[in-house]
């Protein structure tokens, strides 16, 4: 083994180091081939060989934004209570977020966004991307609020312009929707439970103040507690067309 002393204490072993590189270069590549065998599994060849460069330089747009990872719940800060109804943070992937958003007949640039769990804010940067009026990132763990928070402050700064947001480090079910939203996206962000409380949160908003509005609801897995409020559905998209893993797909409802 090749030692270096350092300052006298510390020993440095090329050999571990070596060792470390190399096992994470073979996670890296494990990682990546498990993608295309999914993919190709699920799409088939030719949806992959377009899909999967896409998905990287979505990324690679975005590369400057701290944005991707996995935090599991048990990572996260905040309450115990709020995390049993919780899901994983993971990013919305850019190119299925705009499947679901484009050829709406929708006036973007007069909408109030909300992103329930917004996580360290991806749906923020791409909705206000996207010309909304004013995003809101609603997000119960403290840390990634703030993340959010400096997410979207870079996008402005990158842009060089003023960007309407806010970012609100709260239980989606314990905040008050403001009237002027409209556009309410969710992209698996936590359980039934809380999913319906959030619901009768915007229909009393509603009620408050009557106006059109949209629900997009991605990786939709409890899409049958949308259903009891008698939205219309104006758009699915299959796991397949999406991500294969997205069970449930994804949604759009409007009011009218
Ligand atoms: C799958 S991630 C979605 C991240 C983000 N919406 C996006 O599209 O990139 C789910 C997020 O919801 C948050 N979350 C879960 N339960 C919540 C709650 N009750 N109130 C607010 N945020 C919550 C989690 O902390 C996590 O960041």
């Amino acid at each position: 083994m090749f030692n270096i002393k350092l300052s006298g204490q510390f020993f440095f072993s090329f050999e571990a180091l070596l060792n470390f590189k190399i096992l994470t270069i073979m996670n890296v590549v494990l990682n990546f081939m498990t993608k295309v065998r999914r993919s190709l599994k699920g799409r088939g060849i030719v949806s992959s060989v377009i899909l999967i460069p896409k998905r990287y330089i979505q990324r690679y747009k975005f590369r400057s934004f701290d944005l991707w990872g996995l935090v599991e719940t048990q990572e996260m800060d905040g309450a115990e209570e709020v995390k049993k109804h919780a899901t994983k943070y993971e990013a919305s992937n850019l190119i299925f977020f705009k499947k679901m958003f484009q050829n709406l007949d929708w006036p973007f640039q007069n909408s109030t966004y909300i992103d329930f769990g917004c996580g360290k804010g991806a749906s923020l940067v791409y909705a206000a991307d996207m010309g909304f009026k004013k995003v809101i990132g609603v997000e119960f763990a403290t840390k990634l609020a703030r993340i959010a928070s400096e997410n979207m402050n870079k996008y402005a700064k990158l842009k060089d312009k003023k960007v309407s947001f806010e970012v609100f480090n709260i239980d989606a079910s314990q905040f008050e929707i403001p009237l002027d939203a409209d556009c309410f996206y969710f992209f698996n962000p936590f359980d039934a439970v809380i999913l319906d409380l959030v619901l009768r949160n915007i229909v009393k908003s509603l009620d408050i103040r009557q106006r059109k509005i949209l629900i997009v609801y991605l990786h939709a897995v409890h899409v049958d507690v949308i259903r009891k409020y008698n939205f219309n559905q104006i758009r699915y998209i299959s796991p397949k067309e999406l991500d294969i893993y997205y069970f449930g797909g994804g949604y759009v409802f409007t009011n009218n």
